[in-house]
């Protein structure tokens, strides 16, 4: 059970080890399966993220009317037909679970009134809610946030969008609102945000089409066949331990059956550029989805300039990139990246907070951030993670390396990868 304050210890990392099931794509799973028990068809799904935002998408769609059986890390989604909820529906944490939702409840013309967490409550829902007001729901916020009240939508056939915010939430809203209301949807704008609603409903079967910039869904449901998903590793939560391992001598790790979706692997592209060993081995694809095992072995790194068409596909990688700044001769600059204000916490901030912790100032540039790097040496204070899970996790690596470094509390780390520390603890010599 994580608990309060904590210190991270130094050390290389070395050996194997695998991660979560992707947070992101178990969102999606269990959503797509609500709409595969709207056809009377049920859907499996294994490897599922075992943190507390899953379990709020899972809670939500069960307060909504959807049966699910869950045991450990596997489900199986079996039936039932969305409706009304009497209570509120509680996203907790979870940005995804309230917007991918809202999109869900939109489409199915399901009266439901979202709320969340305080973090979750500070949080923007104008931008998904103004989109989804072209299905005809009548959505009204709490002065562009939670609670969220959605109520009254007629059918629609056909509906273009063109993607006003910069985001694969507010996309996959869209996305699960043409799915569930049987409307054809195309979005233009997108800017190469992760795609995994799309690979997803490509392989369960819908019409969907897309190239990073457009997507076409056709309103067509999938014709009835055995379904299951495997979700694979949890890219995000493998990047802890490849960006401790590139920055920490002496390390030399395998993270395993980690997702690699170019969506989401801007981070390696970049450690890459900086002059990172990684390897990607044993490629493959699983139900749609780009899978390998990433090798990483230390080496001096390098600053490097960051451009904004990076971010979206490294959108909760940042942090460590920044971390990874510190160690690296030089100076690196990390343009577009505003939307870090609004996750769940100010990520901007943290970033300075976390680096001050090791003495490494950083200068902060209209959206974006410039750090130069040098040798970062623990400072002895405590890091405060606002009850951010990365910012957490990020304290961690950055110790690897620094020092010992001390958060204010580990319990957000359960929002996405419960058992971190023991699996960090399985690759210390
Ligand atoms: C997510 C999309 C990203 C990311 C979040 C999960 C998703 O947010 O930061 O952790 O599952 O679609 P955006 O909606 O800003 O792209």
């Amino acid at each position: 059970m994580l608990g309060d304050a904590t210190t991270f210890r130094p050390g290389p990392l070395r050996g194997e080890l695998t991660v979560p099931g992707d947070k992101s794509i178990s969102h999606r799973a269990l959503i797509a399966g609500a709409a595969l028990a709207a056809h009377g068809e049920m859907l499996r799904v294994s490897h599922l993220n075992p943190g507390r935002d899953v379990r709020a998408t899972l809670e939500s769609l069960l307060a909504l009317g959807i049966r699910i059986e869950r045991e450990s890390d596997d489900a199986v989604v079996s039936g039932g037909r969305l409706r009304e909820s009497t209570a509120p529906i509680d996203c907790m944490n979870s940005g995804s679970t309230a917007r991918m939702l809202l999109g869900v409840c939109a489409g199915a013309n399901v009266p439901a009134t979202f709320d969340g967490d305080e973090s979750l409550r500070r949080r923007p829902m104008e931008p998904v809610a103004a989109q989804l007001r072209a299905f005809g729901a009548k959505i009204e916020t709490n002065g562009g946030r939670m609670p969220v009240r959605l109520s009254g939508t007629p059918a629609i056939e056909t509906l273009n969008f063109i993607l006003l915010t910069p985001s694969a939430q507010v996309k996959s809203a869209l996305l699960f609102a043409g799915v569930f209301s049987g409307t054809a949807i195309k979005i233009a704008g997108d800017s190469h945000s992760r795609d995994h609603t799309e690979r997803m409903l490509h392989a369960l079967g819908w019409d969907v089409q897309w190239d990073g910039r457009t997507i076409a869904l056709g309103a067509r449901a999938p014709e009835a066949r055995d379904r299951a998903i495997a979700v694979a590793g949890d890219f995000s939560s493998a990047a802890f331990f490849i960006t401790a391992a590139a920055l920490t001598p002496g390390s030399s790790l395998v993270v395993r059956d980690t997702g690699v979706n170019p969506t989401r692997t801007g981070l390696l592209d970049a450690l890459r550029r900086m002059g990172a060993r990684i390897e990607l081995r044993n490629e493959r694809v699983v139900c749609g989805e780009p899978v390998a095992d990433v090798a990483v072995e230390y080496a001096p790194l390098h600053g490097i300039d960051v451009a904004s068409d990076l971010v979206p596909r490294a959108i909760d990688e940042i942090p460590l990139l920044a971390v990874a700044a510190a160690f690296a001769a030089g100076t690196t600059r990390i343009s577009g990246i505003g939307e870090l204000r609004a996750k769940e916490s100010d990520r901007i901030a943290a970033i300075e907070r976390l680096l001050a912790a090791v003495g490494i100032a950083t200068e902060p540039q209209p959206k974006g951030l410039s750090i130069t790097g040098g040798t970062p040496i623990s400072t002895g204070g405590v890091v405060e993670t606002h009850d951010d899970h990365r910012t957490a996790m990020a304290a961690a690596v950055l110790a690897c390396a620094a020092g010992p470094i001390a958060i204010d509390s580990e319990r957000s780390i359960d929002v996405s990868f419960p058992s971190f520390l023991s699996t960090l603890e399985s690759v210390r010599t």
